[in-house]
C-alpha cells in the first residue's frame, strides 16, 4: 500500500522551537502527522501523511468510553553529522502489536508503519532537535472509533502517528529522583493489561502519582498488586537494582511493561560480564539490603529519560538514600553507553540503530 502524502504549503509551517535547551516533553508537535483507518472486513485502508490537525471522533466511540486504546513512545536521533536515526523502532512496533492482542484491537503492518514513520520523519524533519539529550519524540497511537455503547471490541479504528522535538524528561536532568514506595495503590495486576502499553494503566497511576508529588517525590515505585511486597516499576519507568555485584530488575511475569530500553540494558550489562538476574525482589530486600550499604544503585530506564538513577527511597515513612544520593558507576556507565549508540557516536554491534536518512 503506498503512503499518500498531502504536504502543507510552506506559508503554513509552525514556527520551529527556537531554544532547543527549554524543550521540555510532550508540548510541541510538527507539522504533520500520519493516519490510516480500520474496519473489519476491508482491514486498514488509505496510510497517509497529512497536516497535524484536531481528529473528529463520534461521542459514542467505543475507545473513548472503554479505553480501547494503545500507544507507542520511540526516539529518532539526529547524529553530529546531521543523518537522522531510529533506535529498535521494529521492538517498539511489535510491542504496540502485542499491546493491540491484549486488548482485541487490529494488529497493523509493521513494515508499513515503519514506512510511514520515516517518511514522516523525514517530511517534518526540520523539528529534528539537533543538541545533544534532544530527540523527536514518536508517538503511535491507534484509538477504537466505532460508534456503540455495548461493551465489546470496536469494529473500526484510527491509527495515527505524531511526531515532536523533546529535551531532557525531567526537570532534575540526570539528577538522582526520590522515590516513594506506594504500598496501596497498585499500578497492574498479574492476568491484568499492565504488560500493554495501554491509556487504562497510566489513567490508574495517576492518583499515587499526584500524591506522591504532593509529598515532595518524583516518582512512585510500584509493588506487585497480589502481596503488595516486591517491586515492579518506577512510575513509567522498569526498574533496576545493583546489589553487591549482582544487577537484579523484575521478571516480566505478566503486570510489568516489556521495556525496549530494559532489554537494551540487560544486554550491555551481561556484554560488560557482569551478574544480571531477572528475578523477583521484594521491597524488604532491597530495604535491608540499602540498610546495610549493600545496595549500590538504583534506577529507572524508559525511552524518556534512558537512565534515571534513584537517590532517595521512602518506605513506610523512612528515607534510604541510594549511592550517596548520586548518580552511581553503572548508571551512568549505561547513560553514556546508550546515548553514544543512539547518536551514533560510538559503534552499534547489535543492529540497534537505523539510519533513515
Ligand atoms: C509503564 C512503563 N514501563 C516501562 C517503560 C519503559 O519502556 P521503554 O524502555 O520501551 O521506553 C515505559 C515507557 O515506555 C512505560 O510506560
Amino acid at each position: 500500500m503506498e503512503t499518500r502524502i498531502t504536504q502543507k504549503n510552506s506559508d503554513q509551517l509552525k514556527p520551529k522551537p527556537t531554544d532547543e535547551s527549554n524543550l521540555g516533553f510532550g508540548d510541541i508537535f510538527s507539522d504533520h502527522m500520519f493516519r490510516m483507518d480500520y474496519e473489519s472486513g476491508k482491514g486498514w485502508t488509505d496510510p497517509r501523511i497529512q497536516p497535524f490537525a484536531d481528529i473528529s471522533i463520534n461521542p459514542a466511540a467505543i475507545g473513548i468510553h472503554y479505553g480501547q486504546e494503545i500507544f507507542e513512545g520511540l526516539k529518532a536521533y539526529c547524529g553530529s553529522d546531521g543523518k537522522i536515526s531510529l533506535f529498535r523502532a521494529r521492538d517498539n512496533y511489535e510491542r504496540f502489536n502485542r499491546s493491540a492482542r491484549r486488548m482485541c484491537m487490529a494488529e497493523v503492518d509493521i513494515d508499513l508503519v515503519l514506512e510511514g514513520t520515516k517518511q514522516l520523519i523525514l517530511l517534518d524533519r526540520e523539528w529534528v532537535p539537533k543538541s545533544q539529550g534532544t530527540s523527536l519524540y514518536i508517538r503511535p497511537t491507534m484509538i477504537a472509533t466505532e460508534p456503540h455503547l455495548g461493551v465489546r471490541p470496536s469494529n473500526e479504528y484510527i491509527f495515527f502517528i505524531i511526531v515532536g522535538p523533546v529535551g531532557a524528561y525531567y526537570k532534575e536532568g540526570l539528577n538522582p529522583v526520590k522515590i516513594y514506595v506506594e504500598d496501596f495503590f497498585v499500578r497492574a495486576p498479574i492476568g491484568g493489561t499492565g504488560e500493554a502499553k495501554t491509556a487504562g494503566n497510566y489513567a490508574a497511576s495517576l492518583l499515587a502519582a499526584e500524591k506522591a508529588k504532593e509529598k515532595g517525590f518524583t516518582q512512585v515505585l510500584w509493588l506487585d498488586s497480589a502481596e503488595h511486597k516486591y517491586v515492579e516499576e518506577v512510575g513509567t519507568m522498569n526498574m533496576f537494582f545493583v546489589i553487591d555485584d549482582e544487577v537484579i530488575t523484575s521478571p516480566l511475569s505478566g503486570s510489568v511493561l516489556a521495556g525496549i530500553t530494559r532489554d537494551s540494558v540487560i544486554q550491555l550489562v551481561k556484554d560488560w560480564g557482569m551478574k544480571i538476574r531477572e528475578r523477583a525482589l521484594s521491597i524488604d530486600e532491597v530495604i535491608s539490603t540499602a540498610k546495610e550499604g549493600r545496595l549500590k544503585e538504583a534506577f529507572g530506564t524508559g525511552t524518556a529519560a534512558v537512565i534515571s538513577p534513584v537517590g532517595q527511597i521512602t518506605y513506610k515513612g523512612e528515607d534510604h538514600i541510594v549511592a550517596g544520593g548520586q548518580m552511581g558507576k553503572l548508571s551512568q556507565k549505561l547513560y553514556d553507553e546508550i546515548l553514544a549508540i543512539q547518536y551514533r557516536e560510538k559503534q552499534d554491534p547489535y543492529g540497534w540503530v537505523e539510519v533513515i536518512d
